[in-house]
């Protein structure tokens, strides 16, 4: 069996000596690292430091003769189950963000699609300044999970935000992440996301504002999670996420049929669509002119997925819906979960800029007992992150 490999990015903060502890934290635990310097770090300290402790020769430069025929850094991307950079100066953190590949380590980020997380370490008046902490946002934004700086004496001389966690506690969440990598291994996941469209004619439908961002982001973290990832999406504009098998529809009956077809094979099953409720009763199969449609349509109700998958649930699967609401969201979220016997709801409140469309979300995570959990605001990936935690510690519950 190979071991799993981690890439530990060090760049020029002098927090950097405390990289050889992180070295050693992740070999303790059966890890194999492989150190990447940036070019300026190597100017702070020999890479020779890191290669004897690590047992690897420590990668620095980026155009260097390969040993083999394979280019380098696209290896190690597809080697590596995680890139940990600690620590991250303010530098590198923003040609993350950025997209930018100037070196071996921003190039690295980019090559691979392991999760990544990055500790920085930084001067204060850099760390709460308003660029890097935008340039943070958009990497958590992005998926990137952080240990946040501490506060304490820094290098500088001054006292402040901006030190480099300690080691244990970098290592401990890098081997958290290593261990969900593979948590939903064996298991499907169906998720749905977006909106429907119900047609009039083929240039009118009926709508709502929903991006199938909150979806998308789902269907990736079932993805990072092992799971074999089944995304039904209505019509959005957005990228299918790397890994899902991903299945468009229009409708609300088409999204019905899809759901269906997927859920026998599905364990954990994530409504997060805005489905319309609404349908009309005579749809066209041609545009007609506004005088002859006049200024009354009938509508009916489309068909209620959830519920419907709610009344086919197995004892073992786990069925977890999603409520928009405009007012009074907990209790529209309890009575929905009981009619629709979800096994979790993820409640948010809609409207004036909340929810629908924008990047980050605010949630409430209700299940049949216990209290209500409260999250956010967060990036839609965060809250993905912990609605699949609130999944795997209810699959743990139905296993006992
Ligand atoms: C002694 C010394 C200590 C530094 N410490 C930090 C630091 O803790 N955090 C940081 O963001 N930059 C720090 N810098 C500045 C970075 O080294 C500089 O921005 C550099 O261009 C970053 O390059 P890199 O990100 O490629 O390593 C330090 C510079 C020096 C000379």
């Amino acid at each position: 069996m190979t071991r799993t490999k981690v890439a530990l990015g060090v760049s020029s903060s002098i927090g950097l000596y405390k990289a050889c502890e992180i070295v050693r934290g992740f070999q303790k635990a059966g890890v194999e690292v492989q150190v990447v310097m940036t070019p300026n770090a190597a100017r702070l300290i020999s890479p020779l430091l890191f290669s004897s402790l690590a047992g690897t020769k420590t990668i620095v430069e980026m155009f260097e003769e390969p040993a083999g025929r394979s280019i380098r850094h696209v290896a190690l991307a597809r080697e590596i189950a995680l890139l940990c950079v600690a620590p991250a100066t303010a530098n590198v953190i923003g040609k993350f963000a950025g997209g930018v590949a100037d070196d071996f380590l921003s190039t690295l980020f980019l090559a691979t699609t392991a999760p990544v997380l990055i500790a920085p370490a930084m001067n204060e008046a850099m760390y709460l300044d308003r660029t890097t902490q935008a340039n943070m946002d958009r990497l958590k934004a992005l998926g990137a999970e952080f240990v946040e700086a501490e506060k304490g004496y820094l290098a500088c001389g001054d006292a402040g935000w901006g030190r480099l966690a300690e080691p244990e506690a970098i290592v401990r969440e890098g081997l958290r992440i290593l261990a969900r990598t593979s948590s939903l291994a064996g298991r499907t996941v169906l998720v749905t996301a977006g909106p429907t469209r119900e047609h009039l004619d083929p240039v009118r439908f009926l709508s709502n504002p929903s991006s199938g961002k909150m979806g998308y982001e789902l269907a990736r973290e079932a993805v990072a999670r092992g799971a074999r990832t089944i995304l039904v999406s209505g019509p959005t504009g957005l990228v299918p996420p790397a890994g899902a098998m991903t299945e468009s529809v229009v409708s609300a009956a088409e999204m019905e049929k899809a759901c269906l077809k997927a859920f026998p094979k599905a364990g954990i099953v994530v409504m997060a669509a805005a489905v319309s409720d609404f349908r009309f009763k005579e749809p066209r199969g041609r545009k007609s002119a506004k005088e002859e449609i006049g200024l009354s349509l009938a509508v009916e109700r489309t068909p209620d997925i959830l519920a419907r998958l709610g009344r086919a649930k197995k004892p073992g699967q786990v069925l977890v819906g999603f409520a928009a609401e405009t007012h009074d969201v907990a209790a529209h979220a309890r009575r929905k979960m009981a009619a629709k016997k979800a096994d979790l709801m993820v409640a948010n409140a809609v409207g004036a800029g909340r929810g629908f469309g924008t990047e980050t979300n605010e949630v409430l995570i209700i299940a049949p007992s216990g209290p209500v959990q409260a999250a956010g605001p967060l990036s839609k990936r965060e809250i993905a992150r912990l609605i699949f935690d609130r999944i795997e510690a209810l699959l743990e519950k139905k296993r006992r």
